[in-house]
């Protein structure tokens, strides 16, 4: 059918107002004002097996003094080539071979460890020394120094994540690499991390920046335990949330964690919230279905749940544990945080 005078007169108009940098907000609202969220990534799972052989070649074959990081990144495809795990975060595992060090930095993203082959590493946040046992997290805020040694005997892997996609979005990280020869750095004990060791007891005239946690280290045993007497939620699943001691929130402005125990064979409420996070499957198995999309996991596999999709997960060998990090936090500080039930 030929095009009306109209329509040509239009397209020539549309034409000529984007000639001039000028947009018709007539010609494409729908598309600047969708109705609702619309995840550009499908949900993922990063199997383990899968991920191992290629952690031990990075550790066989990358000589640390030569790289940053040794860290082998979660990339979903649906972000075009982009380094992105689901939208605002990625995940990693990084490798660290024994007598490994990974210099000092620091940068204004945030980023977490979540100790999964991690004993005999350490890593020293701002003065303190985090030594990492099984399912310890530890917390790299913003524009704290970080760096990493491992004085064991065996090659470690850990968890990694990070809210880098959000930080380049806003264009705001800013980057100091630390003194690469300085021995100084590496001789941290405990420091004052022993401020923040005990529950519910503060120091009353302690002076914290409440931005973030100030307390960087959360002990995975004392996650464990607090999992084994939590009731469950409203979704049927254990949850804990990692928070800042001075202030009950999350523990860093952009970035959120949670620990999830799952009863066996009791699948939870599929929810959907608008919010990203990354799991990872600390022990157990299970299964999870993710919009339209069901995965069975095991030990150390990593898989996404990208904004504004259905989840519900279930144990299937017995009790399993999910560490979650998550944007939640971002969201709520934005007021644009909405969470669903079914
Ligand atoms: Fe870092």
């Amino acid at each position: 059918m030929a095009e009306s005078a109209t329509t040509v007169k239009r397209s020539d108009f549309v034409a000529q107002l984007e000639a001039s940098n000028l947009h018709p907000l007539w010609d494409r609202f729908r598309t600047l004002t969708p109705v609702k969220p619309q995840a550009k990534d499908p949900p993922l799972i990063w199997r383990w097996r899968d991920i191992e052989p290629f952690a031990e070649r990075a550790g066989s074959e990358v000589p640390i003094d030569d790289v940053e990081r040794r860290a082998l990144i979660l990339v979903n495809p649906a972000f075009d080539g982009e380094t992105v795990t689901t939208s605002n975060l990625i995940a990693a595992f990084t490798v660290l071979d024994p007598g490994d060090r990974a210099r000092p930095h620091r940068h204004t993203f945030a980023a977490i460890r979540f100790a999964t082959r991690a004993e005999g590493a350490a890593t020293i946040v701002n003065d303190r020394r985090c030594d990492m046992h099984d399912g310890d997290l530890i917390l790299t805020p913003p524009m704290c120094w970080h760096g990493h040694i491992n004085e064991s005997d065996h090659r470690i892997i850990w968890f990694d994540a990070a809210n880098i996609p959000l930080i380049r979005t806003l264009d705001a990280n800013f980057f100091e690499p630390g003194d690469q020869k300085s021995n100084q750095f590496w001789q941290a004990d405990e420091g004052d991390e022993k401020l923040w060791a005990e529950s519910g007891m503060i120091g009353a005239d302690l002076p914290h920046a409440t931005a973030h946690s100030p307390k960087y280290h959360y002990s995975g045993a004392a996650t464990r335990r607090l999992l084994a007497t939590l009731p469950a939620g409203p979704d049927g699943a254990r949850t804990v949330r990692y928070t800042n001691p001075a202030t009950g929130g999350a523990v860093m402005p952009a970035l959120d964690c949670y620990a999830v125990r799952l009863a066996k064979d009791r699948a939870t409420r599929p929810k959907r919230t608008t919010c990203n996070s990354i799991c990872l499957v600390v022990s157990g198995t299970g299964r999870s279905t993710v919009g339209e999309h069901t995965f069975q996991w095991s030990q150390h596999d990593v898989f996404s749940i990208p904004h504004w999709s259905w989840a519900s997960h279930a144990a299937t060998g017995g009790d399993a544990d999910l560490f979650i990090v998550s944007d939640r936090v971002a969201f709520e500080r934005l007021e644009l945080l909405r969470e669903e039930y079914q």
